[in-house]
C-alpha cells in the first residue's frame, strides 16, 4: 500500500522534457491568487475570508514557521511509509479533505461536492463531505469510489432531523461521523457582511436538508415549490448550541467512529474522551469563527496529550506538505485541508484537487526522504521537531 508520492516531481520533470509546464501552481501563494481571478468575488471572499480583521487565519499559518524538522542523515529513507489506521481503516496517506460547505459553489458547474468525491477516489484522501452541500449526501458518496469518506454533522436542533441526516449517512456507506462544535452560530466575518452574501440564505448548500423527508414535512410545500420556505424554516434549525449533556444522545446516534470537531482545549478533550467519541478533531475552523487569536497549531501537543491515544485528526492552515508533516510530527494523526483543495478545484476541477492533494503528499513524502524520516512514528520520536 506504500506509495512514492515524491514521484510526482519525476511526473512533472518529464513532461518538462517534452514542453509540457504543469497547468497548475505549485505553491499555495499562486494557487490563492489564480483562484482569486477565477472565483465569483462572492464565492471567492466566502472561501477565502476569516472572522474578524482576520488575525488568527493569519496566525492559523504563521504558526507552522515557529516549528522546524531537524534532519538527520545516514538513515536510507529510500522508502517512505505513510500509511496510518484511522477507525480501523488502513488509509494510504494522513491526509484529509475537510468539510467546505460552499463547495459545491467553487467548481465551474455548481457540483463541486461530486468533483471533490472524485478527486478523493483517485487519490485515496478521504473526503469529510459537509452537511452543507449542493448535491444530497448519497449522490456524494456515490462518486467516492473504494476511497472512505466520512460525513460531517451540523447538529439542527431538530432531534429528529439530526437522526434521520446520520442514518442517511450510514445507509450511504460514510465511515465516520464528525459532529463540528463551533459553528452552531457564524462568527462575525467582515468580508461577506460587507456585501451582505451568506449562501445558504440564497439558498445554496441546502440540497441535504430539501431532500431529508424529516425536514421536508417540517414544510407547508415542497422547497421545489417555494424554496424561499425552505431558507426560511433552515434557519430556524441549523444552529443547535449543544452542551456536554449532549454528548450520550450524539454518541447514542450512531455506532459508527464519532469524532468532534474544533476542540483545543484539552479539557474539553477529555470530557470527549469520557464520553466516548472515537477521535478528537483539533480545528479553530480555518479562522473563519472566531478571531480569538490562538492558531489552531499551538493547540495541537496539549489536545494530543489529553487524546491518551485516541486519534486526533487537525486542521487550521496547513498549505504544504512541510506543514502537514509538522503537524503529525507534534502528533496529529490526520491532517486536513480545507482551502487548498477549493481553490484546485476553482482552477481545474476534480484534476485540480488532486494536483493539488499530490503536490502537497510529494513535498511532504520528500521532506521525509530527505530529513530521514521514513515513517510517521520516527517523526513523532522526541528531538524530531525543535521549536525555532
Ligand atoms: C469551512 N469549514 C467547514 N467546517 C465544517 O465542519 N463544516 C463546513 O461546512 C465547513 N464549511 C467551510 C466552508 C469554507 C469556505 C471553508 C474555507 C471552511 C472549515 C473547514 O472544515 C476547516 O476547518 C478549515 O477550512 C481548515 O482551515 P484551512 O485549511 O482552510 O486553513
Amino acid at each position: 500500500m506504500t506509495q512514492r508520492f515524491g514521484d510526482y516531481q519525476n511526473e512533472i520533470y518529464l513532461a518538462g522534457l517534452f514542453g509540457t509546464q504543469p497547468k497548475l501552481s505549485l505553491t499555495f501563494a499562486e494557487l490563492e491568487d489564480r483562484a482569486r481571478a477565477a472565483l465569483p468575488p462572492s464565492v471567492w471572499s466566502y472561501v477565502a475570508g476569516g472572522a474578524g480583521d482576520e488575525h488568527t487565519q493569519r496566525a492559523n499559518t504563521e504558526a507552522f514557521r515557529n516549528w522546524g524538522l531537524v534532519p538527520r542523515m545516514m538513515v536510507g529513507a529510500a522508502q517512505r511509509d505513510l500509511t496510518v489506521d484511522l477507525f480501523g481503516l488502513r488509509l494510504p496517506t494522513p491526509l484529509l479533505m475537510a468539510p467546505v460547505g460552499v463547495i459545491g459553489l467553487c467548481a465551474q458547474d455548481g457540483h463541486g461536492d461530486l468533483a471533490t468525491a472524485r478527486a478523493a477516489a483517485r487519490t485515496g484522501v478521504p473526503m469529510i463531505a459537509s452537511t452543507l452541500s449542493e448535491d444530497p449526501l448519497e449522490t456524494v458518496a456515490a462518486e467516492l469510489g473504494d476511497t472512505p469518506g466520512f460525513f460531517q454533522l451540523y447538529t439542527p436542533t431538530d432531534r429528529a432531523l439530526a437522526e434521520s441526516l446520520v442514518r442517511r449517512a450510514e445507509t450511504a456507506g460514510f465511515k465516520a461521523v464528525v459532529v463540528t462544535l463551533d459553528t452552531w452560530v457564524t462568527g462575525w466575518r467582515p468580508r461577506d457582511l460587507a456585501t451582505g452574501n451568506f449562501p445558504q440564505l440564497r439558498g445554496h448548500a441546502l440540497a441535504n436538508y430539501t431532500s431529508d423527508p424529516v425536514f421536508r414535512a417540517r414544510l407547508a410545500k415542497p422547497p421545489e415549490e417555494d424554496p424561499q420556505a425552505a431558507v426560511l424554516e433552515w434557519t430556524g434549525i441549523f444552529g443547535n448550541p449543544l452542551t456536554w449533556d449532549d454528548l450520550p444522545w450524539l454518541r447514542s446516534l450512531t455506532t459508527l467512529p464519532l469524532v468532534l470537531k474544533g476542540l483545543c482545549h484539552p479539557e474539553d478533550v477529555r470530557r470527549a474522551r469520557d464520553g466516548g467519541v472515537d477521535g478528537v478533531y483539533c480545528s479553530n475552523h480555518g479562522g473563519r469563527q472566531a478571531n480569538g487569536g490562538l492558531p489552531a497549531l499551538d493547540a495541537l501537543p496539549d489536545v494530543v496529550a489529553a487524546a491518551d491515544g485516541l486519534p486526533v485528526l487537525f486542521d487550521s492552515g496547513v498549505r504544504t506538505g512541510a506543514d502537514a508533516v509538522k503537524a503529525l510530527a507534534l502528533g496529529a494523526t490526520a491532517v486536513a485541508v480545507g482551502r487548498p483543495y477549493a481553490y484546485g478545484l476553482a482552477l481545474d476541477g476534480a484534476d485540480g484537487i488532486v494536483h493539488v492533494l499530490r503536490s502537497l503528499l510529494a513535498e511532504a513524502d520528500l521532506l521525509m526522504a530527505v530529513d530521514g524520516y521514513p515513517t510517521l512514528a520516527d517523526l513523532r520520536a522526541e528531538g524530531a521537531l525543535r521549536r525555532v
